[in-house]
């Protein structure tokens, strides 16, 4: 398995384009199923949740081509509704090929999908908002079985119990086509929900309030061919700016969507940092000695992000006095605290609340990444501690960071990665 290795202590300084959003492409990707031909997609980052989405996309029938960031998707000849086991598994997000092979084919089959273990993470909302179109839900063999074969999708009115991302994508791609309008109330109101809608509004969508939390789909006959270009990914922006922050660092990113990182900004000014906003661009300026903050709730956007959770818990480690963080989306997604304490951090944690009290430095150690966003605290606290870091495990970091010691070396950390060739 390959390593990432930090010699750390280095101060990051420079300019970076950020990746596009990972939580962006999978949904666009799988709303091209209802497209009846050619979708090009640009800004589609290298990382392996994308590619196990154009696997399973491959599977059902659809020619698939990458040239750099852009990806090709033909979906003329799907022929499939069903996706195996071992490819559902690669990824908590394959269950929106629920909506989107359901509004394509009439019906779908899926297993129940894997992902980061980060808590129970159901899917009763996605199979209740299928039901409410009028499809029927049964198990065979371990397998869902999502019809609505005889009668077609139905559009109807959806009031979400919580704001769930992944259900109100399934909502809007099962609507599209639906005969009659969709209403959702209390929906998601994530940048990645408006970015999925803008693509099929090219593709002649009708989704009127994407973003808010009221959206209405008018059914259509049919979508067409398209370009779309994925919008930056505020997760991997946030993480480069703590990565900046935690090393007394200066960092510029280009071409940004400012609003998307505003929950992000917010307690970085709370430590200290001087962030100015200016059209496209966001620079962050770190102080030496970072001041703590005094609490942080993850909560669904405009609200603090749970994705960022673990990285700003590891700025805290090393901020002056006690921060707390409080998680609330998901139930336990505090699997990285353990491996922070490798690092000399000093966290207690009360079931959804950890306290932090913050140390001078971190020392590097050896860790392993324990899921995505937690992998990402790792390599943000081997740029700040003494010494050396080793990381394992990084396939979870791969899931949604394209090529990081690439980035973070050219801002001038000492990072490399170790594969299994050079070890042997
Ligand atoms: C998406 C993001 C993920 C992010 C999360 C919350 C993608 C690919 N992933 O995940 O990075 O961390 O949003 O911002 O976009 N829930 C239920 N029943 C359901 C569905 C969800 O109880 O049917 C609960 C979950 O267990 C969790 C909460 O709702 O506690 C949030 O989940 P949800 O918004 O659905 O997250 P995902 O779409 O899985």
């Amino acid at each position: 398995m390959d390593k990432i290795i930090i010699n750390g202590n280095r101060r990051l300084n420079g300019e970076i384009t950020v990746q596009g959003a990972k939580n962006s492409v999978l949904p666009i990707l799988v709303a091209t199923l209802l497209v009846n031909g050619i979708s090009v997609i640009h800004n589609c980052p290298v990382l392996s949740d994308v590619e196990a989405t154009i696997k399973i996309l491959q599977y059902l029938g659809c020619k698939v081509t990458r040239d750099g960031h852009t990806v090709t998707v033909d979906s003329t000849n799907v022929n499939r509704n069903d996706v195996p086991d071992n490819l559902m598994r690669e990824m908590r997000s394959s269950i929106v090929f629920l909506g989107g092979i359901l509004g394509r084919m009439g019906k779908a089959v899926l297993s129940t999908p894997g992902g980061c273990e980060i808590g129970l993470r159901p899917i009763d909302l996605h199979l209740s908002s299928m039901e409410q179109f009028g499809a029927t839900i049964t198990t065979e063999n371990g397998f869902l079985v999502c019809s609505a074969e005889e009668k077609g999708l139905t559009g109807t009115r959806i009031t979400l119990s919580f704001p769930s991302v992944g259900a109100t994508e399934n909502i809007i791609l099962a609507a599209v086509l639906a005969k009659g309008t969709t209403i959702i109330t209390n929906a998601a109101r994530e940048p990645e929900i408006s970015d999925l809608a803008d693509f099929l509004n090219r593709c002649g969508a009708r989704i009127h309030g994407a973003g808010d939390s009221t959206v209405t789909i008018e059914g259509v006959n049919g979508l067409h061919s398209t370009e779309h270009t994925v919008i930056p990914d505020r997760i991997v922006a946030s993480t480069y700016m703590i990565a900046a922050a935690m090393t007394n660092g200066k960092i510029c990113l280009r071409d940004i969507i400012p609003a998307h990182i505003g929950p992000t900004i917010q307690p970085l000014r709370e430590a200290g940092c001087d962030v100015t906003v200016s059209g496209r661009w966001v620079c962050l300026s770190a102080p030496p000695k970072l001041k703590r903050i005094r609490m942080i709730r993850t909560m669904p956007y405009p609200g603090f992000p749970t994705d960022v959770q673990a990285q700003m818990m590891a700025l805290t480690t090393i901020c002056e006095g006690t921060s707390v963080i409080v998680e609330n989306i998901f139930e336990s997604r505090f699997k990285h605290i353990g491996e922070l304490l490798r690092f000399g951090a000093r966290i207690n944690v009360e079931g959804r609340m950890a306290v932090i009290e913050g140390v001078k430095h971190l020392n590097g150690a050896n860790v392993r990444a324990t899921d995505l966003r937690g992998g990402s605290a790792m390599f943000l606290a081997g740029l700040n501690a003494y010494g050396t870091t080793e990381i394992t495990e990084i396939h979870h970091i791969d899931r949604g960071y394209e090529s990081p010691e690439k980035v973070l070396g050219e801002l001038g950390a000492d990072i490399k990665r170790v594969t299994d060739d050079e070890k042997n």
